[in-house]
């Protein structure tokens, strides 16, 4: 039976709203007729307001590790040297793609939860000119941590021919990242994150030198062949099959989270936030990130209680959901998503569950603390 009434809190995927269950749920259409061609057109000009970019915005049919795929294979060439930032799992990702594709790894591993260290990049690069390109996460979701993109990208402008590839599957909507302005070459994101679809779709977006780096690539790639979709973006259709139902779903959910409902969408995202670090500091509870994301936090469980277990009590008995940790992080955080269609009572009620249960395991807190906590700074979500 599902549970018609349980809280989804976590950093992708996340809760979608009614009206795009709707637009979900419509029958099918043919991906190379009329109206389909109609409604490509309207969403890939919202699409790059989103990712505020004068060029193509390419939806690929595949989760945003497929996108992170295609970004790397396509603009590389065999034994390239890049620059990858590792600060956790999906840092790691770039690091393993870029060992299948033999690509010269130099890696800079950041401690997780830091944010990345400027001297340290620039000291690399300095090092290293001949880099290709340098490797990102904007948000690095397995510790909630932000990276300072706008500084990174000035300093990849120092490479004679460098390219900065961002993830920004689960910052973009969640906070200010103007792909053009800031020199972003490569930009992608994912389905489940701030666009509220189900997973299942990516998006990749390319500065014009970037489009020009993918005509001299010679990784092997077949699916992901860039060149393919630039030139079926230009007809204004996919090279394959389009996901018709998510992108008819992507139409009716891309005015709310783009133009000025951008800026709303962050602001919600920032009071969630707000709220919930405010909530867990009055628990006593330490936040796990030193540069924290909006999109979600990382909170750090007691040192007495296995985070694993509490996450399953939160489920069971009070039917939230929130995502633990990875790796060295298992049982050892919570992550509270701060995204998507998550109302006041969705968030008061998610962050109860998680005091209720850490009482449950012997957390020493009292219920009037716990409740007081919550009402004192729900002010933050208004
Ligand atoms: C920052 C980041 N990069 C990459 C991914 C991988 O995306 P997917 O699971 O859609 O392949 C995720 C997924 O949560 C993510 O948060």
């Amino acid at each position: 039976m599902i549970d018609q009434n349980k809280i989804l809190l976590t950093p992708g995927p996340v809760p979608i709203p009614p009206y795009v269950l709707e637009a979900l749920a419509r029958p099918m259409i043919h991906h190379r007729g009329p109206e389909f061609a109609r409604t490509l057109e309207t969403v890939r000009e919202s699409l790059k307001q989103v990712f505020r970019t004068s060029q193509p915005v390419l939806i690929m049919a595949s989760t945003g590790s497929g996108a992170m795929e295609a970004a790397m294979v396509n603009i590389l060439r065999r034994g390239d040297r890049v620059l990858v930032i590792n600060s956790g799992k999906f840092g790691e990702r770039w690091s393993k793609m870029a060992a299948v594709y033999g690509l010269r790894l130099l890696e800079y591993c950041v401690p997780w939860g830091e944010a990345a260290d400027l001297g340290k990049i620039d000291s690399l690069l300095k090092e290293h000119p001949d880099c290709k390109a340098v490797f990102c996460q904007a948000c690095e979701t397995s510790t909630g941590t932000v990276h300072p993109i706008r500084e990174i990208a000035e300093l990849t402008a120092q490479l004679e021919d460098g390219l900065f590839v961002v993830d920004a599957i689960t910052a973009l909507g969640t906070m200010d990242l103007p792909m053009d302005e800031w020199h972003i070459d490569v930009m992608i994101s994912g389905a489940q994150k701030a666009f509220m679809l189900p997973p299942g779709i990516s998006f990749i977006a390319m500065s014009e030198r970037a489009q020009g780096r993918i005509q001299t690539s010679d990784l092997p790639v077949f699916y992901f062949d860039l060149k393919n979709e630039l030139k079926a973006y230009r007809k204004g259709e996919t090279y394959f099959s389009s996901p018709v139902t998510h992108i008819r779903a992507l139409e009716v959910v891309l005015p709310e989270i783009s133009g000025a409902n951008m800026e709303k969408r962050i602001t919600r995202c920032r009071a969630l936030m707000n709220f919930t670090h405010k909530v867990c500091r009055a628990w006593g509870l330490t936040l796990y990130s030193k540069n924290p994301a909006s999109g979600l936090t990382a909170v750090a469980v007691p040192d007495q209680i296995d985070g694993q277990h509490l996450r399953d009590l939160i489920e069971d008995r009070y039917h939230v959901t929130f995502m633990g940790g990875q790796d060295q992080l298992k049982g050892r955080i919570i992550r509270v998503g701060h995204i998507g269609y998550i109302t006041d009572d969705d968030i008061k009620q998610g962050m109860m569950a998680l005091g209720s249960a850490l009482r449950d395991l012997g957390y020493g807190i009292s219920s009037d603390i716990l409740r007081d906590a919550i009402t004192t700074h729900e002010v933050e979500l208004h």
